[in-house]
Formats: structure tokens, sequence, C-alpha cells
């Protein structure tokens, strides 16, 4: 079987090196997500393991197409029938990037009839079209003239773990707050460190990183309910991720914030996330860090775009590269769309672009000193 995991763009060094721990192979990394193949098995296991990719695909159809005639031939040809269950709704997205095919809602009308046609002869009427039902998901991917047609095997993207039920306002997705860790280096010796923690996704994500806890072993998956698929997949890969879980390695993290509230509601997330007896919450304002002495990997997505009441987001900032600056151990990084760039030396920290949401941000991180 061959698979399409999205993601959003900036990500997809990590959630290659993920891919590929897990089990896929043949991977081709594209602007939009990453292609890999692997046994049905691995449907379930990518669901149960990725903590950077927004959704995972099967494959239905990789061809080229560049008139409507085509894609009607090429979406007929899809035995549907085994796909789509009597009666369930149907769903279809669809973007097209330099491509022949524009019109988006001319290429949803044209797949939903092809579908329709395959399934009914043409009765329309048995199949409903209703967003707030979740039914079957049909992405076509247009790139060049290329099709990609894709079935989504996630259901809620991946990013729902179900341990965040309360949060602030903005909060950092899962997906991206995993990949900064991944992304910060830290191996786990080290202290950890999240001073704007907000609802505390980055600490948690450390901590179910650390544990080797799968995002996905508290949730259920589209195709957990695919008819056509072995339901066993899922069962064996949640079972067999709750066996990997390590409970015996040391570590430290740390999460603080200035808002009381915040800490709370962090607290009430990382209980559900089951690694509560591992982060130290608490009440604090950044400005105390700058005088204190830390190490290790600092984490974080500071606020911006807004004033603060009583610490000028300059100066706020100014702090920040103080911290990274007079403790010279400290390696990680922030996300922010402030311009952090004029406070730090471009010869010892480097920027990614990333989008936290819609909102370009760049993870500005600590380059590693190289050792002599
Ligand atoms: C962008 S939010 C962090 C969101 C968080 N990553 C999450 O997933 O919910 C920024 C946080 O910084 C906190 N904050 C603002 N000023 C602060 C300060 N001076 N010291 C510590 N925390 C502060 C805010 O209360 C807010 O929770």
């Amino acid at each position: 079987m061959q698979f399409f995991i999205t993601c959003t763009p900036g990500v997809e060094s990590v959630l290659k090196k993920e891919i590929e721990r897990i089990g896929g192979t043949d991977l081709v990394v594209s602007d939009r997500g990453i292609l890999c193949s692997g046994p049905e098995s691995l449907m379930a296991e990518l669901n149960v393991w990725i903590r950077t990719g927004n959704r995972v695909y099967l494959v239905l159809v990789e061809k080229k197409t560049r008139t409507f005639d085509e894609l009607f031939d090429t979406i007929s040809a899809v035995d549907w029938r085994k796909y789509i269950p009597k009666d369930a709704p149907i769903i279809v997205d669809a973007v097209s990037v330099k491509s022949e095919l524009e019109s988006i809602p001319a290429i949803q009308k044209t797949i939903k009839k092809a579908i329709v046609t395959k399934i009914t002869g043409d009765r329309e009427s048995i199949l409903r079209e209703d967003d707030k039902v979740s039914g079957i998901h049909i992405f076509a991917l247009i790139r060049e003239n290329i099709l990609l047609l894709l079935l989504d095997t996630s259901g809620e993207p991946l990013h729902k773990r179900g341990y965040r039920t309360e949060a602030l306002e903005a909060p950092i997705k899962e997906t991206l707050a995993a990949a900064l860790v991944m992304l910060s280096g830290w191996r786990y010796k080290e202290p950890f460190l999240d001073p704007f923690c907000g609802s505390g996704t980055i600490a948690i994500e450390a901590a179910m990183i650390a544990r080797n806890i799968a995002p996905g072993i508290d949730r259920h998956f589209a195709g957990e309910y695919f008819p056509w698929y072995n339901v066993d997949y899922f069962t064996q890969a949640k079972t067999q991720a709750k066996a990997k879980i390590i409970t015996d390695r040391k570590y430290t993290i740390t999460a603080s914030d200035t808002d009381a509230e915040a800490v709370k509601i962090a607290e009430n997330n990382a209980k559900r996330a089951r690694v509560s007896d591992t982060i130290q919450f608490s009440r604090k304002d950044f400005k105390e860090y700058t005088s204190e002495y830390i190490s290790g990997a600092l984490v974080s997505n500071p606020p911006y775009g807004i004033r603060l009441k009583d610490y000028d987001l300059d100066l706020l900032y100014k702090d920040i590269s103080v911290v990274f600056t007079k403790n010279t151990s400290l390696f990680g990084g922030i996300i922010t769309s402030y311009d952090f760039g004029k406070h730090t030396r471009p010869d010892l920290w480097k920027n990614r672009k990333l989008y936290n949401g819609n909102e370009l941000c760049y993870f500005y991180s600590k380059k590693f000193e190289k050792k002599v």
C-alpha cells in the first residue's frame, strides 16, 4: 500500500524521520506531505505513532490527469463499492497547483459524480453529503497535472490527541509542538523548560516523547471503521504502543507561565495526557529567569502580536536573547512571528519558516556549538 502523510510546511524533515522509524519505505518528500509505502498494517502504525503530521491518507490513484473527461474516467476506475459503505456520507476536498484542471468546485463535482455513478448506477439519493457527519473523506491533490487521489484514514486530524480539552487563546498545535521539541535536539539528559507554557502543549509533547507515549494511543481513527480493513491492525498497534511506554527514564521538564489560569489548565491537560507526574508547573514571570542560571533545552512559544500590559514586547524578547546568551549551555529556541532576529546574531542563531495555524512564524534556534 502507498500512503501520503500531510504536514505543515517546514516540518518535513522531522516527519520523514518519524515515518522511517515507524517502518515506511520508498519515501518521497514534497511540499505538502510525504509519500511512503508499506504493508496494510502500516496504516494503523502511522496513525498511532506519527507526532508531527496532519493526516494519513491511503493513495488510491496517482495518474496524469489534464481534462475533466480523464478525471471522470480515472475516478470511475476505482472500486468505490469497496471503499464507500452503503449510505455513507462522502466529503470531497481538492487542491490544484500549477495544473490545467483549476476550478475546485468543478473538480469536486466531477469526482462526486463519478463516484455516485459507479456505486449507484445513477441513483444519487443514497449518498448524502453532510460535513457534520463523519463520513468517507476523499482528497484530490493535483500538482503539475498529476492527480493524487487520497482516502483519509485518520478522521480527526492527528493533532487531536485527546488530552487538550482545555486551552487558552490560540494554543500551538500539538503536532507543531512535537516538531519543535524534535528540532530542538533535546535528548532527555538535560533539563527541558517552557517558560511561556500557556496550556502546556510543548512540555506535554516533550514528556510524551521522553516516555515514548504514542500520540494516538487514546483516540480513534477513521480507518478503524473501514469494513475492508482489518481492525486488528489498530488494536495491535495500540497494544504494542502501550507496551513500549518507558517508565524508568530520568528527565526534568519544567513549565511556567505568568498567568495562574494557564498553569491550572496546563496541569489538567498534563493529567489527561498521563504525564503530570513528570512536569513541574509553576506560576512565574519570565523576568525572573534573567537573574537565574539555567541549562538544557528551552523551547517556547512566547506572546507576540499583542502589547503586554506591564512587560514591553521588545523588552521581553531582549530578555529572551539575554537568557540564551548568558546561559551559554542553554540550547533550543522559540517560535514567534515577532522579529526576534533583531535581537540575535545570525552567526549564532538559525531560523526556520513555519506556520502556526495559518500564521507565518519562525522557529529561532540557537546553533549547536561545534565541539573542538
Ligand atoms: C502564545 S501563548 C503560549 C501558548 C502555549 N504554547 C499553548 O500551547 O497554549 C504565550 C503565553 O505567554 C504567557 N506570558 C505572557 N507574558 C509572560 C511573562 N512575562 N512571563 C511568563 N509568561 C508570560 C501568556 O500568559 C501565554 O500563556
